[in-house]
């Protein structure tokens, strides 16, 4: 791919906006503009958007070819099937990513897998526990056997514990993630 065509999607899970997880996110991406500002970036809140659950009825699978739910998901899927980069990101909600994110990647059901063959995959996420296992580490374990079943590659994955101190009150993790923003556009 040309890097001029590079296309970040980020897709964020929390309903605090302007929280932890908008800043790690947020962080990060300045670091990767500061390096290439010709790539493409485009950032959603799953938490303001309309998405509903997948109803598993397969329609997709079958003559409709296609998710039969209208909703804001019609703006992402073209977005997600250009993107050469997928970053998620999201706070642990109860060991795990929000529901908001969740809805959002269970409907990537209805696109063809093998459009996600290649993409760089990357997974940022703040927990209020100060042990990674309070949730950090299964969110990331999910989001590496999916980059697997879709042959994606899993470029990083950072979680923060924001259980003492949130992060706007953290330059040196901040200063960290930004560095790590500016080695991913390294990679693409
Ligand atoms: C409903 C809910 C469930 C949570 N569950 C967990 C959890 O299982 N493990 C954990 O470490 N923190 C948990 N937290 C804390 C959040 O992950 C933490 O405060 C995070 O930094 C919030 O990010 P935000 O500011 O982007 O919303 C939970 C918070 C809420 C509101």
């Amino acid at each position: 791919m040309n890097r001029a065509d590079t296309a970040v999607l980020a897709l964020q899970g929390s309903p605090r906006l302007t929280g932890n997880t908008a800043l790690l996110l947020d962080t990060f991406l300045k670091g990767v503009a500061e390096v290439f500002p010709q790539f493409k970036t485009e950032c959603f809140n799953t938490a303001e958007m309309n998405i509903a659950p997948c109803r598993g009825c397969s329609a997709c699978k079958g003559k409709e070819g296609c998710c039969i739910i209208r909703d804001d998901m019609d703006q992402l899927y073209p977005l997600i099937r250009e993107a050469s980069f997928i970053i998620l990101a999201s706070p642990v909600y109860w060991w795990h990513m929000t529901a908001q994110l969740k809805a959002c990647i269970d409907r990537f059901y209805a696109m063809d897998f093998s459009s996600f063959r290649g993409k760089g995959l990357g997974f940022l996420a703040t927990f209020g526990g100060t042990e990674a296992d309070s949730g950090y580490l299964i969110a990331r374990g999910s989001v590496l056997s999916m980059a697997r079943f879709l042959k994606m590659e899993f470029s990083f994955s950072f979680g923060v514990s924001t259980g003492e101190r949130e992060l706007r009150d953290n330059p040196d993790v901040l200063q960290k993630v930004r560095e790590m923003g500016r080695s991913l556009s390294l990679t693409l």
